[in-house]
């Protein structure tokens, strides 16, 4: 039976990404830090679909060389990664809590970057396999207020992109994805005092990535708004977009 591991899979997307993939028939191994909702998430899994499911209760700020290493171990038919754990940090710089701020950076760049290195290790000895790094709109320009989720965004996309060309000789593709904003709880968690627009649902999103997954591309772009900016930010200069997100987000 096919294997995916997704990260964040506790709440918002990657909860959504958890139904789709195992409604496809994979069984999953699933990651967060919030070992309550993994297991409530399984049990509801579970009632409807015949998959395995083994939940790993793990905070990816910690290590994640062997803690990769652990899992490629002790499963052999993974065919998938989705690295959709991340966090955000909604405020002026000069209110940036330094610790959150490196936990942003371990988080969204450190960890993604050893997954996807020692799996991409793993699926170029299987013959295959996709490694899905869970990007945003954010990545394509700088983003006043919201300076460094979007700077991380912009790394794991460029990242993504050209692992990507090295990997596609091999059978194993690396795709981004850039996502317009969704309905979950990651501007709570991004502790954000602005109110955006209602983001679009996360059981869509994850229909779209399901759908897209095989596709050669490094990143895709997913939903309308985010194809647009997509092109503003190859018409207008860094800092017209950067004052205009800013003015949104203060
Ligand atoms: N929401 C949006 O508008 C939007 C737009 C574009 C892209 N994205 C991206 O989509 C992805 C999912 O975001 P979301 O909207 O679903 O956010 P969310 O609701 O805040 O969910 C974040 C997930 O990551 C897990 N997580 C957080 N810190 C972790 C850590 N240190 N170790 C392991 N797991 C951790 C959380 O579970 P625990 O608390 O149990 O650890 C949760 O399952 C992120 O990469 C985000 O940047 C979101």
């Amino acid at each position: 039976m096919k294997q995916c591991v997704i990260t964040g899979a506790s709440l918002g997307l990657g909860r959504s990404l958890s139904k789709k993939y195992a409604s496809m028939g994979y069984s999953l191994i699933l990651i967060s830090r919030n070992k309550d909702n993994l297991e409530k998430l399984k049990e509801e899994l579970l009632k409807e679909y015949k998959i395995d499911i083994d939940i790993i209760p793990y905070d990816l700020t910690n290590e994640t060389i062997n803690f990769s290493k652990e899992i490629l171990n002790s499963y052999s038919n993974i065919d998938v990664l989705i690295n959709n754990a991340g966090m955000g940090i909604a405020d002026s710089i000069l209110y940036h809590d330094p610790i959150d701020e490196e936990k942003l950076i371990d988080l969204n760049i450190k960890a993604l970057t050893i997954l996807s290195i020692e799996f991409a290790k793993y699926f170029k000895e299987k013959g295959y396999g996709r490694i899905i790094n869970i990007s945003s709109v954010g990545s394509m320009m700088p983003g006043a207020y919201i300076s460094s989720y979007y700077a991380s965004k912009a790394y794991v996309s460029s990242f993504t992109y050209s692992i990507n060309l090295e990997l596609k000789q091999y059978n194993v593709y690396a795709i981004a994805f850039n996502l317009p904003r969704i309905d979950t709880d990651f501007d709570l968690h991004a502790k954000r005092k602005s109110k955006l627009k209602k983001g679009k649902n996360p059981m869509i999103i994850a229909n779209k990535i399901y759908k897209k997954m095989n596709s050669k591309k490094g990143i895709i772009n997913i939903g309308l708004s985010t194809k647009l900016m997509n092109l503003l930010s190859h018409i207008f200069t860094k800092s017209f977009i950067s004052k205009c997100i800013g003015s949104k987000l203060k």
